[in-house]
């Protein structure tokens, strides 16, 4: 006799819903209330678990993946972990294409997780035969059988975040929201959320967070791809070099772009204060916020809120670890966080 436990069938039942928690702290010398969407809280510890579910099942609807099929992706790390985590549930193979500039605990975790990763270089272009997503285009092209999940051209990429993420803030708000604000990677995130949210209040402000380095806030601006606006920077998941036909820039209204340096300290900041820890690309937004701030974007009675996308613990070896910080010379400019000394007790 089956007796009632008051348990999960799997971890893909925990996907989504993650809490929206109120930044009493990092946020109290700004104007305005601010929440945190804190995507680490899902089971594959970031907003990536939503947009892999969404894909995956959809291909099973319509009967491309089958039991034993093999799954690619280009990834920086978060969807290829999530990925790895769903192909395991439901049996299915995992390989990786990602970038060199992903840390090397990243890496590690997506083997960890079963997937067959290769690593491509970082800094060449993105119609290189080495660059990650041509790679992934090979490999798709020599499986039988294997889906290729392409989150920077897939539209079901932002549609998972328009059934998702989307109606979760308009109802954790209780549609109190004047202003979303989320980083820019493949645009998924920001795109169907703001889509959702704009439909039922056009009012909200959408204001997306870019890195220097990409070409995304100067393509929004002028309708141009600049290439003399890319350059190589540290943030993994945010900005691009190229324009995703994921992101739907009409809905955006504004780009903002922040420095490695500040949202490096930003990140550990809000760790520090807040106690929640969070990944680099959570410094990157909450460091916009507080360049919006000094614009004087929000008032007394703004209620923004922002999308924290990971978990700190896939950055241990970069802004989390001192060393990494002071070879980048984060810790060289004057008015900044000393690294914390550590006491060896003999
Ligand atoms: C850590 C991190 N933050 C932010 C983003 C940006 O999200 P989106 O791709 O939905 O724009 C990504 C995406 O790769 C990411 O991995």
């Amino acid at each position: 006799m089956e007796h009632k436990i008051n348990a999960y069938n799997n971890l893909l039942e925990l996907i989504g819903n993650t809490p929206l928690i109120k930044l009493n702290k990092v946020a109290a010398p700004l104007t305005g209330n601010f929440y945190a969407k804190v995507e680490g809280f899902n089971p594959g510890h970031s907003a990536k678990d939503r947009i892999a579910i969404h894909i995956i099942e959809e291909a099973e609807r319509r009967g491309i993946l089958k039991k034993g099929s093999t799954i690619i992706e280009t990834t920086s790390g978060n969807t290829g972990f999530s990925i790895a985590m769903i192909s395991i549930i439901k049996g299915y193979d995992c390989i990786l294409a990602v970038s060199s500039k992903s840390s090397q605990d990243k890496i590690d975790m997506l083997r960890s997780m079963g997937a067959k990763v290769y690593v491509c270089p970082a800094h060449v272009s993105a119609d290189d035969p080495r660059s990650y997503y041509e790679v992934a285009k090979r490999l798709h092209e020599e499986t039988e059988g294997s889906i290729y999940i392409n989150q920077y051209f897939n539209e079901l990429n932002a549609d998972a975040h328009y059934h998702s993420t989307g109606p979760e803030i308009w109802d954790q708000t209780n549609g109190h929201i004047t202003h979303f604000i989320a980083c820019s990677g493949t645009g998924g995130t920001i795109s169907g959320t703001a889509k959702y949210l704009k439909e039922q209040n056009p009012e909200i402000r959408v204001i997306g967070v870019d890195a220097y380095g990409s070409v995304l806030k100067k393509y929004h601006e002028t309708g141009e791809l600049d290439n003399n606006e890319i350059y190589p920077y540290r943030i993994e998941g945010l900005g691009k070099n190229l324009i995703p036909t994921a992101t739907n820039f009409k809905i955006i209204d504004e780009f903002v772009k922040v420095t490695d340096e500040e949202s490096a300290h930003t990140a550990r900041e809000i760790s520090r204060s807040e106690g929640i820890f969070v990944g680099y690309t959570s410094g990157a937004v909450m460091q916009a916020v507080k360049q919006l701030n000094e614009l004087g974007e929000f008032d007394e009675n703004s209620n923004v809120v922002v999308i924290f996308p990971d978990h700190g613990s896939r950055y241990m070896s970069k802004i989390y670890s001192d060393q990494w910080m002071a070879d980048q010379g984060f810790f060289d400019t004057k008015n900044i966080e000393e690294p914390q000394k550590i006491e060896f007790i003999k």
